[in-house]
């Protein structure tokens, strides 16, 4: 009998998949797997039986990959299984950053109450809610992994010129690019191109505050950028103050951030990019099937 260990709720489609030979809860004792979506796991010690933990997703900022390494432990992740879920709240946010609609679905809830008032206060209130159509605006995509792909092909058909930036891009991805993305040779090409620039790349020591005084500098004024990828991506401080002044004209990020909470022209959502139950499903049934190819046959996928 196998013991795996969830941390984290995961959808049933998958769990289902394990059969008579495992057990698996959140209380089990010396597992043999972990099973995790977000819970963080860098304070946890390592069972001395643990031989693979998967995660439902496709960060694994959340596991201590290096002390795993060091144990022997096998990673996983689900790459690809929540890139349609992500990819629809990107282009949702994409919309978003430009209509003003938060903000103006916030001014109209004020206007109750106000009776027959309400047409003729929209009509004199409305205009401080114009902004762009995306059509025939510059967008570009750092990171052409599993979303960013999608992202990328989406927006080309919303009318949009695509500026793709991956040096790790492989031949087959570039391939079936070609016809959507113009390939920037370097960041700062996107930078100086884009009116919206989308983050999908992971997050590691060379890609923190990939979004920073000094790239912010080089953008275009105005842009409006969104980052579904991860929090650390972006300087905090150096974004609050290019919104301040107007340099980034919307921020979108699925990671609430203190600081930028409260800032005007932000759209924070609490971390949705894959809460789907499509998502949530095909990330355990992907996670749960790598577990179980690894303990019973050794076979490694997405490690
Ligand atoms: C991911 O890394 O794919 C996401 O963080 C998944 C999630 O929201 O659980």
């Amino acid at each position: 009998m196998y013991k795996i260990l969830c941390l984290n709720k995961i959808s049933p489609v998958g769990t289902k998949r394990f059969g008579e030979k495992y057990t698996f809860s959140p209380e089990v004792q010396e597992p043999d797997g972990i099973l995790v979506r977000s819970a963080s796991m860098h304070d946890m010690e390592l069972g001395e039986n643990l031989l693979a933990i998967a995660r439902a997703g496709a960060g694994v900022n959340n596991i201590p990959v290096n002390q795993c390494i060091e144990n022997g432990v096998v990673v996983f992740n689900t790459p690809g299984a929540n890139a349609n879920a992500v990819k629809e709240l990107v282009l949702c946010s994409l919309f978003l950053t430009s209509r003003k609609i938060v903000s103006s679905i916030d001014w109209a809830k004020t206007l109750k109450g106000k009776g027959d008032e309400v047409s003729k206060l929209v009509e004199k209130g409305k205009s401080a809610f114009t902004g762009p159509e995306i059509q025939g605006k510059t967008l570009g995509v750092i990171g052409l992994g599993a979303i960013g792909i999608l992202v990328a092909n989406a927006a080309k058909s919303l009318g949009m010129t695509v500026y793709g930036y991956d040096p790790f891009l492989s031949v087959d991805s570039a391939w079936n690019l070609s016809r959507s993305v113009n390939h920037a040779q370097s960041l700062d090409e996107i930078f100086a191109t884009c009116d919206y620039i989308t983050l999908h790349v992971p997050l590691t020591p060379e890609t923190k505050n990939l979004v920073g005084t000094a790239s912010l500098q080089k953008m275009k004024d105005g842009v409006r950028i969104l980052n579904f990828a991860r929090g650390d991506l972006v300087d905090s401080d150096a974004m609050l103050e290019a919104l301040q002044k107007g340099k980034v004209s919307a921020y979108a990020t699925d990671f609430p951030d203190d600081k930028l909470l409260c800032a005007e022209n932000v759209i924070a959502i609490p971390h949705l990019g894959a809460s789907t139950p499509e998502s949530e499903d095909n990330c355990a049934e992907m996670a749960v099937d790598e577990l179980k190819e690894y303990l019973e046959d050794g076979n490694i996928r997405n490690s």
